[in-house]
């Protein structure tokens, strides 16, 4: 069942999805090389937790960190370490998720360590549109599969492939709700899209084959080709003057 949310639930939310917002250009200033994914789940966890902000990945599931940090070829749910330091050239998306007065806000990004080269950027870029696109089509009378499909679309057509095993979902009261949101398929299928939808729009983009697999940790997910992987995500809602992005400053 999908639950719709009134304006002023929508409006908690966004409330969440401002802290989400500001965690992120926290990281954002202070990503560079030498620093450790475990510095910056510190500085995210410390951050949450002065907004009266509940971090939504901890304990969920037993995961163990406020933050997912995932370093070049691990595509999401990378766990942070003292021990993965960051490299010039490199990428790393960092996953945030937050509650706020009982609303989540969940949001990724995918920030470039120094200066990557043209191909990765152009991995972030596309992979930044996917995302965009897909939440262009996050409105009132549109099916659900309509995300999924342009978010496929701007992916493929830059040559790069979507992950098939990991999806977005609907969001709200719970970080993950009901429904599912794949980064793939025919349009025109699934639920229509109603006015109080919220959502979390999160494709997962590859270099080389959409091919995953999860390590040893029951966590790490990694492509199978090692090539490098990027993944954005915003929380939106669906209002009928069109998408809201909810995790925004
Ligand atoms: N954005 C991810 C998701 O929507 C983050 C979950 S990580 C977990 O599923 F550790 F909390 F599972
Ligand atoms: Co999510």
């Amino acid at each position: 069942m999908i639950v719709l949310k009134s304006a002023d639930e929508i409006q908690l939310m966004r409330e969440a999805g401002r802290v989400v917002a500001q965690a992120h250009a926290l990281v954002r200033e202070l990503i560079r090389p030498g620093l450790t994914t475990l510095d910056l789940d510190r500085a995210v966890d410390e951050f949450l937790l002065k907004q009266n902000a509940i971090p939504a990945f901890k304990g969920y599931q037993g995961y163990p960190a406020s933050i997912c940090a995932s370093v070049n070829e691990v595509v999401v749910h990378g766990i942070p370490s003292k021990d993965v330091i960051l490299q010039e050239g490199s990428i790393i998306s960092v996953d945030i998720g937050a509650f706020v007065d009982g609303f989540c806000g969940d949001s990724a990004w995918t920030y470039p360590v120094g200066e990557v080269d043209p191909e990765v950027q152009s991995l972030l870029q596309t992979t930044e549109e996917a995302l965009f696109e897909g939440i262009a089509q996050a409105k009132v009378g549109n099916r659900l599969s309509d995300i999924s499909h342009a978010v496929q679309q701007r992916a493929e057509e830059r040559g790069f492939s979507v992950v098939r095993d990991f999806v977005g979902h609907g969001i709200g009261r719970k970080m993950h709700e009901a429904p599912q949101i794949p980064n793939f398929g025919p349009p025109g299928r699934g639920p229509r899209l109603k006015t109080g939808m919220t959502l979390a729009i999160e494709p997962m983009v590859n270099m080389g084959s959409y091919h995953v697999q999860i390590l040893n940790d029951n966590w790490t997910v990694v492509t199978r080709d090692n090539k490098w992987s990027a993944h954005f995500e915003h929380t939106i809602a669906i209002t009928d003057e069109g998408p809201v992005i909810l995790t925004i400053l």
